[in-house]
């Protein structure tokens, strides 16, 4: 057991990303971004090959040229590379989102990027972000949590985000594709989507950022003092 990691696991749009950073800040923990991972991976092998069923039928030969890096600028952003060039930005798009969870069913994929999310671990704490950071990953954190809200909720979110962006969607449409990535990252295989057994469950539907912030930052001073007592 480690005290010094926190995960954060869910589906998308439940706010995930926004309270680990929040909470790493707050604790002066690294923070890791682990689906940008996934993202960063699953664009590297579509920009070579846009057919997956190729790419993953021979997955080894198609990434042992691919070397990822990325660093948590506190406070600011989590900043990934492959092969030197900066990805932070292009990932961050719906089409990529799907690209990343088709990559994320196979095995050889996870076990590629598991290893670079465990070398990310250097002593000092950890806030990690994801979908099998407690069931899996970092099974040995002490503090875990699982994010969900109504899909619903999690469109209207993600709608109005694009909305600042300039970018115009329509929720019906984000809805749908909410709902095929829930189902394709909680029926596959290979580390589903689940809370882990001994996470604490947080519906964010109802409550806001800093109402989340406030509950999560309570149970882990809670868990910090027994702990250490
Ligand atoms: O969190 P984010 O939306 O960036 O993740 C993109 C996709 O990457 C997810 O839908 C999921 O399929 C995959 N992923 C994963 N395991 C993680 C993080 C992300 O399978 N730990």
């Amino acid at each position: 057991m480690s005290s010094n990691i926190i995960t954060f696991d869910g589906p998308s749009g439940v706010g995930k990303g926004t309270i680990a950073m929040m909470v790493a800040e707050k604790f002066g923990y690294k923070y890791l971004d682990s689906g940008s991972l996934y993202r960063s991976l699953a664009l590297k092998l579509y920009e070579k090959n846009n057919n997956f069923d190729t790419v993953l039928e021979n997955l080894d030969q198609w990434t042992n040229d691919i070397i990822i890096d990325f660093k948590y600028i506190k406070g600011q952003k989590f900043q990934i590379f492959v092969n030197g060039e900066d990805y932070s930005e292009k990932i961050r798009t719906e089409q990529v989102a799907i690209l990343a969870s088709k990559i994320a069913k196979d095995k050889r994929a996870r076990d590629m990027l598991e290893v670079y999310q465990r070398n990310y671990l250097d002593g000092s704490g950890l806030v990690a972000d994801g979908r099998d950071m407690g069931t899996k990953v970092f099974r040995e954190a002490n503090i875990k949590f699982y994010l969900t809200a109504s899909v619903e909720k999690r469109a209207e979110r993600r709608l109005n985000q694009l909305k600042d962006q300039g970018i115009s969607a329509n929720l019906p449409n984000l809805i749908h594709k909410l709902m095929l990535r829930d189902k394709a990252d909680m029926e596959r295989i290979n580390s589903p989507l689940m809370p882990a057994k001994d996470a604490v469950i947080i519906d964010t539907s109802d409550i806001s950022v800093s109402e989340v912030f406030d509950k999560t930052i309570n149970i882990i001073n809670k868990r910090k003092r027994k702990i250490y007592e």
